[in-house]
């Protein structure tokens, strides 16, 4: 490698990685990572390609639905729907235990299913990533990992990508919980702005998604919880039933 561009990518680390909060356990400052074998020009190839909204063809980034930072440290004022990919690099199952042993490798921690269903990449997750992608995608979650993070996350599933029957009944059960709710419009507002205006917009138009009609009111909730097309869902830890109804009732309030 030439020595103009290996300064670059050292120096480049650093700015690239500092995207999180004050305070944040990433190792922005210094550049350091306790991952000896993370290959750094692969790591800033995979953070070019989570950034990157013409990755896919749905318009979507992989950094518009989860965050690189620890979750665990305040402030995050936004709710992505996905979880943080801080440690997947580290995990040995994803998607609730859907994705396990070599294919974690294959699918770059469960990656592979949101280039199928949100980007609309490809039509199988075996088609979805190159195994460059897939090792450069690992190799940039290992960059921002510590290494102490659990080897799974244990996100409260409703959707179960293999399990259509299971899926249907936790979607039904959401929308009779949901709708048995009083919700709080003007929480509803706050909850907006930080889980659905990055795409839906707020008065202005985002351009990432349709702004929201009255017509798909009463199809909100399951539409939160389901996701639809490239519209993630959002699981029960991300956004609770009240959290749901607020925002449902903020909607109702404010679209034409
Ligand atoms: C439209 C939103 C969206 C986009 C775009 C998206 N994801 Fe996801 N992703 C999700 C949701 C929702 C889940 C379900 C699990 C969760 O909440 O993290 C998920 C799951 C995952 C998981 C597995 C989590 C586990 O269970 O261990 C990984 C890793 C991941 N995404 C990485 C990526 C990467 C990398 C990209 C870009 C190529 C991407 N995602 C694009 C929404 C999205
Ligand atoms: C990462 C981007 C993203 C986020 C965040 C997001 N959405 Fe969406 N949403 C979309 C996209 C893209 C579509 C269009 C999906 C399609 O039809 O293919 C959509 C569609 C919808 C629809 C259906 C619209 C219609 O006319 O059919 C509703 C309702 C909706 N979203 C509500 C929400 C709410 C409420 C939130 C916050 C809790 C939210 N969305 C967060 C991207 C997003």
């Amino acid at each position: 490698m030439s020595r103009p561009l290996a300064l670059l990518l050292l120096l480049g680390v650093p700015l690239l990685w500092s995207a999180c909060g004050k305070g944040s356990s990433n190792r922005s400052e210094t550049g350091k990572t306790s991952f000896p074998a993370v290959d750094t020009a692969l790591a800033v190839f995979g953070k070019k390609l989570f950034d990157d909204r013409n990755f896919g063809k749905s318009g979507l980034a992989c950094s518009d639905c989860h965050s690189e930072c620890d979750e665990a440290v305040p402030p995050l004022d936004r709710i992505y729907p996905g979880h943080s990919i801080v440690g997947a690099a580290g995990r040995t199952q994803a998607w609730n235990g859907i994705i396990s042993g070599d294919a974690m490798r294959e699918t770059a921690a469960g990656t592979a299913i949101c280039a199928v269903r949100f980007l609309k990449k490809a039509k199988s997750p075996a088609e979805a990533l190159s195994h460059r992608e897939s090792k450069a995608f690992l190799a940039f979650f290992a960059a921002i990992s510590t290494g102490k993070e659990p080897d799974h996350l244990a996100w409260r599933a409703l959707v179960y990508p293999g399990d259509t029957a299971k899926t249907r009944r936790n979607l039904e059960q959401a929308d009779e919980r949901v709708s048995a709710l009083t919700g709080n419009a003007p929480r509803g507002a706050v909850l907006f702005r930080n889980a659905c205006s990055s795409c839906h917009g707020e008065g202005k138009v985002t351009g990432l998604a349709p702004s929201l009609s009255r017509s798909v009111m009463g199809r909100m909730g399951r539409i939160i919880r389901a996701g639809k097309g490239a519209m993630p869902f959002f699981s029960m830890d991300r956004l609770s039933d009240q959290d749901i109804a607020d925002i449902i009732a903020h909607v109702r309030s404010s679209v034409q």
